[in-house]
This record gives C-alpha cells, structure tokens and sequence, in this order.
C-alpha cells in the first residue's frame, strides 16, 4: 500500500498512479518496501527481467500479465533502438548513460512506460474518464511525456514550460511531438511558476468533469518506480564489468533539480543496491546544496537561469519524500514544514531529523565550473557529458569523493550545443543544427537520430496565460467549429475502398444549448444531428444538447463529393468535443463508418490525406498516403444532382470474374499511383469495370468531358457515386476551366489534396 507523506491516505500502487498526488497535498510513498533477492544469478539479468522484479515490488496490486504487458509495451526497439543504458567506466568513476531512449533524457526511462502503468491502473480500478495529463517542464520531461503520450491516443497531454527557459533543442523536440491530443505551451514565468500552477490545477481540478487528470512529473510514482530499475541495472553492470566486487558499496552522484531521480536511487538502496552515499548536485540554484548542509530548506531567493537548465528549480517536489522519511514517517511534521514553505518559502530540519540524512552530501556547480567539466572530462577521459551531467562531474570532483562512484548522465550533448561548442572551443555564431554537427566532426560521435529528425520541425512557440490553459484543460469551452474536407472515393476501381480528402470545406458550429437546435432541416431528420447522438450513446455519458449551425459551405450536396459525410464527421466530432475529447480516433473513425455504411469518404473526410479502408470484424483498418505534388486534380461540377441511392440502384447484382479481378489488381495499386503521381498507372486505375460502366449513362455528358480531357493529358473517373467527375494530370498539362457542354454547365475546381482532414476550433 501506499501512503501519502502528510499523513493523509493510504492506497494501492494503482490508485496512487491514477491519483499522481495525495488529497491532502502530499506525495506517495510505500509503507513498507521489500528487498531484492541479490544473490549470485541475479547479476545476469537483463534489464527487462530486472525491471519485472521492480515492478513487482513496487506496483502491490499489478498482476504478473499486466507488468508484462506495461514493459512490452514500453522497453522495446520502437523506443530504445539500440540499447536501454550505457556504461562508461574509468577506474573508480563510472556514468551511466541514460540518454538512448526516444527523446535522448533519461526521462525516457519512466515516461515510455507511464502511459501503460496509467491505462492498466485505469482498467484496474474501472476508470472510464479520458485521461488528461498535465505536465510542467523545464525542458527534458515535456519532449519525454509528449513523445510518450502521443503514440496512446487514449490520452491528452498538455505540457507548460518556461517561455525562454528551455533550450531551442528541447522546445523543438516538444513541439515536434505534438498533435490534436498532445499540446505543449510557453506561459510567462519560469519553471517554479509552471509547477505551482500545475499543482493549483490539480487542487482545484472539477471533480465531475468526466476527465481524470494525472501527471507524468516525478512527483507521481508511476514515474519513480521506473527510475529505480536503472541503479539496480548499473549495479549488476558495474559487478559485471569488474568495477564492482559483489556486494561493495559505491557512490552515486546524480544532477538534481526536482529530486526524483536521486530519490529513485534512494529507494534502489532500500531494496538492496549498497549505494551507500548520494552526493546531490546542484547548479547556482543550490538550494538543496544549502538544505544538505544546513538542514534549512529557504527558496527565498533569485531564480537563475543556467547552461544546465533542466535543473532551475528552487522547488524540488520530491525532497518531500526524503523528508517523510528523515522525520520517521511522520505525516503531521511534513505537512506542517510544508505549510510553512507555502506560506514563508522555508522549513527547517531538527539537527536528529538531519542526522537521519547523513548519507547524503550536496555541492554546487557554477556556469564557468560546468563548462570546465565538459572540457575536462572530453580532454582527460576522451568522454562526452552534456552540462547536466558534467555539473554532475564538478561536484563529484570538488568534494574529492575517494569511493567508487556511479554518475547519472542524464541527456544526450547533442540537446545543449551552444554550451557544448563554448567548452570544446567550436564556434557558437551558428544555428543550433550547425553546431551540433560540429560537434560531431570534432569529437567522431555520431548525432543521435531523435536530434536529426529535429531539424525539419517548423512547428513555432505557442504562448498561453494561465486562464488559456484553464479553459483548454477544463474543455470549458461550450461552442466550437468544426471543420471538415470533401472526400473523392472511388478513384476508378477502388470503389468502396479508397478516397482522396480535397480543399473544400464545410464547417457546422456545436454550441452546448437547452434543447437540440438545427439550422436545416428538422431535429429528427438532421444527419449530423443524427451522428451526434449515436456518438453520445456509444459514449454511455449523459447527453449534452446541442445547437448545430453551418459555417463554411464550399461542398455541393449530392455532387459525389462527401457532403454527407462532412455532415457525419462533423455530428461524431462534434459530440467528442462535448465530451471532452472521450473517443480515441480509432473509435471516432468506426463510429462514422458505421453510421456511413463504408469508410471511402469518411475516413479521407476524418483523417485527411489518400486513404485506403476495409472494415472486417466490426473493425476499421485504414492505410493513409500521401499524393504527388506533381499532380493537378480538378473536380468537374455539373449543374445536376444524383443521389447516391439512385447511384448505387443501377450498380450491377453480379459481375465476370474477370472484370473483378481486372478491379482488383487496379484497386490495390491504386494509392501507389497517386503517391508516385505516375499518369500512366493513374490512367490504368481509372478504367473501372464495376460502377462506373452503370453510372455514366447517368451523367449526361461524361462521355464529351472524358474525351476532351484526356486530349490535354487528364485522366477522369466518376467522384464517388457522381455527378461531378475528377480529372487528375500533371500540374504542367493545360489549365481547366468551367464549360457548358449540350446545355449542362459544369464548374471547374482547380483542389489541393488536404492532408489535415477534420479539425476544430473554439469559439
Ligand atoms: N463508394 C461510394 C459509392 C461513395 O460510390 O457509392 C458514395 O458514398
């Protein structure tokens, strides 16, 4: 069981992780820790075993399957592609390299993992609230959470960080991992300002809003627990490779800021590990240099930002925890130093409460000193550390620690190049990608890839105040806009299969309301409206009326071009939107599809782009695509409409074997064509033997058209079940434009292909 450390609650390991922090403020503790069979075999585990023994005795109520399925789904080559950690060992000092995960920070380590340990502890505890996390950073943790989050679309991610507080690297890695569910924002402030709010909004939090709020930062146990897996790991690794005899205890120096990966590697000492001193090492913001030394703990004073900026923090959350334990578990005390850092900005420790602490020591590290440490270590141990870790190595040095030590590397250099390039003497007048292939030239190690993939990111800062973020994560939003693309299905012999998502836009307002409103039509037979409500029902939540008017209206009904499936997107966002982003897309997309009767529109319409679909088994399996840019497609819009059900009543009972594999083999070839924009393959796709010989004769002129545009290069097949026709050629074939063939007019729409597809906005 768990318990809070101001004494407030007590709960299991799942509960703790969907509840991040206790009711009274406190953080979460085991009440008693079990130990580690350390015994000769152990030293040959890998990390995954060792892992599953830590969980095993950290998460009390986690059956074996469902750790298993939480390290599968987290500890593998989508995410640690060539290792888990390294080893650097030179004599009696080693580093461990915690830098190989997808965002290049040890953060990895946990947050690949929390999303899994999250939706376990949910289904455990029968949670069906969405889950929303909410995450301050000051600069690695953001990129970690995002990039772990994002591939589980069962959750939202909100992360804050300090506007200028973090290094361009780090603020590129976020915003290269966000999306329409995972969101990072700069507020005005530094990190201290993005925690304390992080935590008001958690005390604050409405408790019936139908979303379950947790948090990915170190202060939730679901991101310690991982943390500890590491020491043991080292440990074994440092027995293995002779630095270490069985048993001998060593030193461990970790760069600390909030206090959770040290405090981790306290805890792999409870279970066994014999790190028998924790030297804390701290950047000019020493105030837990001070604390270790002094027993006062006083953020009282400036916030400076440094070269190892994950570490500006003068609130380090989880010294709570040590805390707890220096007073003997005693809630009460804790809570009372608490209340007086709430309320003075300090507490101070009894000199027995600090004589409980005595194995741990504490330096500090200027900016000049860390940049001598990069230098140092490249020019004496041949290595590479990033600032963080090379406060680290400072530290370690000025205290003339005269013990085998273990020191956290913490990130990758390559996420830090101006320091970088100002300690190994490289010029700095560069852009940040420049530098970093400097230094990759000047010391031959090679840039990770989760740095290079980096460069293209365009994605900007996006500023918010505190009141944005309260509405965003309290969807207090009640009106929104949604926006929704035409689709083209079809494209020849691909009926019923793929469709292209095209810029024309219908957009419909969801505004909460008393009663449901509809601008066309009645309640009872809207579409959208209709779509809405079985989303809501699939929901099993309250129903939220709500009043739907229209927006933008660029896609002609009945034309072959969707408009009844941007009516159904539409309703199904719509009513995620009431419901605070509920449904996973997956989800959304089958609900449309079921409501469509086949997936060619509405997936393109959902998802933008060239989509392939099936549905098999009540599931929706899509494949989306790109198209060529050297491609030009038009939609030729008569002045008639044809109804789908008319459409579809002259389609054949039967066709040949030999046109249904003539489809076929067209219809799989069919988003390879567009993605290469290769006419000739186009051309072949086109020519369908399943609905468009019934459906032509329905379209008065087609035959002209066809033969007029293929004369300047076109290829033309029927829009879905028509009436408008799709011309694709290359963008240098002759320009189209609208016509009047035997008395029917047809407009002519030069499209781009959308690959957004639908997308909201408040109001
Ligand atoms: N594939 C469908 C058809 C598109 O051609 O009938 C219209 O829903």
């Amino acid at each position: 069981m768990y318990i809070s450390t101001r004494g407030g609650e007590k709960l299991t390991a799942s509960k703790a992780i969907l509840k991040g922090l206790a009711c009274d403020g406190g953080l979460f503790l085991p009440e008693s820790i079990k130990k580690l069979n350390l015994d000769d075999k152990y030293f040959d585990k890998s990390y995954l075993e060792i892992a599953k023994d830590v969980f095993s005795l950290f998460l009390d109520d986690f059956t074996e399957e469902e750790i298993d399925y939480c390290i599968n789904g987290a500890y593998n080559k989508e995410n640690f592609a060539n290792c888990f950690t390294k080893l650097a060992s030179f004599n009696n000092l080693s580093f461990l390299e915690l830098y190989h995960g997808p965002t290049l920070a040890f953060k990895d380590m946990a947050l690949t993992i929390l999303p899994f340990l999250i939706e376990v502890a949910k289904k455990k505890n029968n949670v069906n609230d969405k889950s929303l996390i909410l995450v301050a950073t000051s600069g690695d943790t953001g990129g970690a959470a995002l990039s772990s989050f994002m591939k589980n679309d069962a959750f939202d991610t909100v992360v804050l960080y300090p506007d200028g507080g973090v290094s361009e690297i780090q603020e590129k890695q976020m915003l290269y991992y966000t999306n329409e569910r995972t969101h990072a924002y700069a507020i005005k402030g530094n990190f201290d300002d993005c925690q304390s709010f992080v935590k008001s909004v958690f005390a604050s939090y409405p408790k019936d809003n139908g979303i379950l709020l947790s948090s990915a930062n170190s202060i939730n146990i679901g991101r310690l627990v991982p943390q500890i897996i590491y020491y043991v790991y080292a440990y074994c690794k440092l027995v293995k490779n002779g630095t270490l005899n069985k048993g001998e205890d060593f030193a461990i120096c970790v760069p600390t800021g909030n206090f959770g990966d040290i405090f981790a590697g306290y805890l792999a000492s409870l279970i066994g590990v014999p790190i028998s001193k924790f030297i804390c090492a701290s950047n000019v913001n020493n105030v837990l240099t001070d604390f270790f030394k002094t027993g006062v703990y006083d953020k009282n004073r400036e916030f400076k930002k440094s070269n190892s900026p994950a570490m500006d923090i003068l609130i380090s959350s989880n010294l709570e925890r040590l805390v707890f334990m220096a007073t003997g578990n005693d809630g009460a005390r804790v809570k009372e130093l608490m209340q007086s850092l709430n309320e003075t900005g300090k507490y101070s420790l009894t000199q027995s409460e600090m004589q409980n602490l005595s194995n741990f020591d504490a330096s500090f590290t200027n900016e000049e000193d860390t940049i001598k440490a990069i230098k140092k270590a490249y020019e004496e141990l041949g290595y590479l550390i990033d600032p963080h870790t090379a406060v680290a190595y400072d530290c370690y040095n000025k205290l003339k620690i005269n013990q085998k030590t273990l020191i956290v590397s913490t990130a990758s250099p390559f996420k830090f190049p101006y320091t970088m390039a100002k300690a190994l003497n490289l010029p700095s007048d560069k852009s940040e990608f420049e530098i970093i292939k400097d230094i990759a030239t000047f010391s031959k190690v090679k840039i990770p890839y989760g740095i290079k993939k980096l460069e293209k990111c365009k994605k900007k800062t996006i500023l918010k105040t505190k009141q944005d973020i309260l509405d965003i994560v309290t969807y207090s939003t009640n009106k929104y806009e949604v926006i929704v693309p035409c689709s083209s299905a079809n494209l020849g012999c691909s009926f019923d299969c793929s469709g292209v998502a095209l810029s024309l836009y219908n957009s419909f307002y969801f505004e909460k309301s008393e009663k449901d409103q509809v601008e066309y039509g009645t309640v009872e037979n809207n579409l959208m409206l209709k779509a809405y409500k079985i989303a809501f029902e699939k929901s099993g939540k309250p129903y939220i009326p709500v009043k739907i008017t229209q927006g933008k209206n660029e896609v002609p009904s009945a034309r072959g071009l969707g408009s009844s499936s941007t009516c159904i997107v539409a309703g199904v966002v719509g009513a995620n939107l009431m419901l605070k982003n509920y449904f996973k897309k997956q989800e959304l997309l089958e609900i449309m599809t079921e409501i469509e009767g086949h997936p060619d529109n509405v997936a393109p319409a959902f998802l933008g782009g060239f989509v392939t679909s099936c549905m098999a088994g009540g599931n929706v399996f899509t494949v989306k695509n790109h198209v060529s840019p050297k491609l030009a497609i038009y939609a030729l819009i008569p002045d008639f409409e044809l109804s789908t059900k008319k459409a579809r009543g002259v389609l054949p009972e039967t066709i040949p074997l030999k046109d249904a594999i003539h489809n076929l083999c067209r219809s799989a070839i069919t988003a390879e064509a567009f993605l290469k924009g290769d006419m000739q393959m186009i051309k072949a796709v086109f020519d369908d033997k399943i609905h468009q010989p019934a459906r032509f004769p329905l379209i008065k002129g087609s035959q002209k058209i066809i033969e007029i545009m293929k004369e300047k290069g076109y290829a033309v097949a029927i829009s879905g079940a028509g009436s408008t026709l799709l011309a694709v050629g290359l963008k240098n074939n002759d320009e189209v434009s609208s016509m009047n063939i035997d008395g029917v007019k047809w407009t002519v729409k030069k499209l781009r292909v959308d690959d957004k597809g639908a997308t909201f906005k408040k109001c």
